[in-house]
């Protein structure tokens, strides 16, 4: 925010520059947050405004993860990595199943959205159960009974082998597990759509590369699904043919702006990256975020009533069923459904 008035002083998605001009009375800065000049320095400042003391604020703490960059304010915070803490290992099948990481495809796509922002942030934690519910339109848009294709909705498929995950530091995830195709449960299905099917072949020929390179069990796809880094950061991986990443940026206790990016290996074919893109303009950018804001929308309006308000409301599954696995690290829960994660969100939240 430029120091005259607060104006932003970067309004672009992309690119780079040498300065930074603030387009409401013309405050200049560098690329490394200087003040270099304002208009009118001597006729109205009189020669008195010192550019030193009125530089861009730095944000105190920078620092990446597989070619992710975070920037916290808390001078004090843990390192990333300990931040992160078992959550890396997961993130890992999403960035660095091949050499040369990851690279973001076809830009940011923004949605303001109506709801508070932890109400997406909980259910990327963990809450796989709406799904069911919630998009039950996607996958039956792609039926078509005349090619034999039937609606196949999502009850079934949430009692496929998988697993969630969460940690104090309130990360949490859901996603399947798979037992040696590599192809995430969603993300191929020929019969679903060709650019599926390209997908779901890009998978299997890569499968054996990512085994070498992360282990067996992280190639099969612990990270599958949905997932949550505290507070505001999430990824949707494999899940119909794309995987994304997400912020949310709350604007006041009732929306929250919404970005999303469509995140693939840098190292895939061409083919596959625009196959990629046209899953992921159906799901999630084309229906399934829309699908979710519509709930969040409507439960921010039944909260904003005082008996909402007054009510609690229904975390109890899976109470119980959380603990320690042989294989996969963190707390988790030895299925698709379950409120753990969602609980460990609130806590840390607390
Ligand atoms: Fe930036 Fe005035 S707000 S120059
Ligand atoms: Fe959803």
């Amino acid at each position: 925010a430029c120091r005259h008035r607060g104006m932003s002083v970067c309004r672009a998605d992309v690119g780079n520059a040498k300065s930074f001009l603030c387009s409401f009375h013309g405050w200049t800065y560098d690329s490394a947050g200087n003040l270099i000049s304002a208009p009118n320095l001597e006729s109205g400042y009189h020669g008195q405004l010192d550019k030193s003391q009125w530089g861009l604020v730095a944000v105190p703490r920078v620092e990446t993860y597989k070619g992710l960059i975070f920037g916290c304010f808390a001078p004090e915070a843990p390192s990333l990595l300990d931040y992160l803490g078992e959550m890396a290992w997961y993130l890992d099948c999403l960035l660095d199943r091949r050499e040369g990481g990851t690279e973001i495809i076809g830009g940011v796509h923004k949605m303001r959205t109506r709801g508070n922002w932890k109400l997406a942030a909980e259910q990327f934690a963990g809450d796989n159960y709406h799904a069911i519910m919630t998009h039950v339109s996607v996958r039956d848009a792609w039926a078509d009974p005349q090619a034999g294709r039937a609606p196949a909705g999502f009850s079934k498929a949430m009692t496929l082998p998988g697993r969630q995950f969460s940690s104090r530091q309130g990360h949490g995830m859901a996603g399947f597990l798979l037992k040696s195709s590599g192809v995430p449960s969603f993300s191929g299905d020929p019969s679903i759509s060709e650019d599926q099917g390209i997908v779901a072949d890009y998978y299997k020929a890569t499968r054996n590369e990512v085994a070498n390179r992360l282990g067996a069990e992280r190639a099969d796809g612990p990270a599958d699904g949905a997932g949550l880094v505290f507070p505001n950061f999430a990824f949707l991986s494999g899940v119909l043919g794309s995987s994304t990443i997400a912020v949310f940026q709350p604007r006041g206790p009732h929306q929250f702006d919404h970005w999303r990016w469509g995140i693939m290996d840098k190292a895939a074919p061409k083919a596959v990256k625009e196959a990629m893109v046209r899953c992921l303009h159906v799901w999630p950018i084309g229906v399934a975020d829309a699908d979710d804001g519509e709930n969040w929308g409507g439960i921010q309006a039944s909260l904003g009533g005082p008996m909402a308000q007054s009510l609690k409301f229904n975390y109890q599954m899976g109470m119980g069923t959380e603990g320690p696995d042989s294989v996969y690290p963190g707390t988790g829960v030895p299925n698709m459904l379950g409120e753990f994660p969602q609980r460990r969100f609130y806590r840390r939240w607390l």
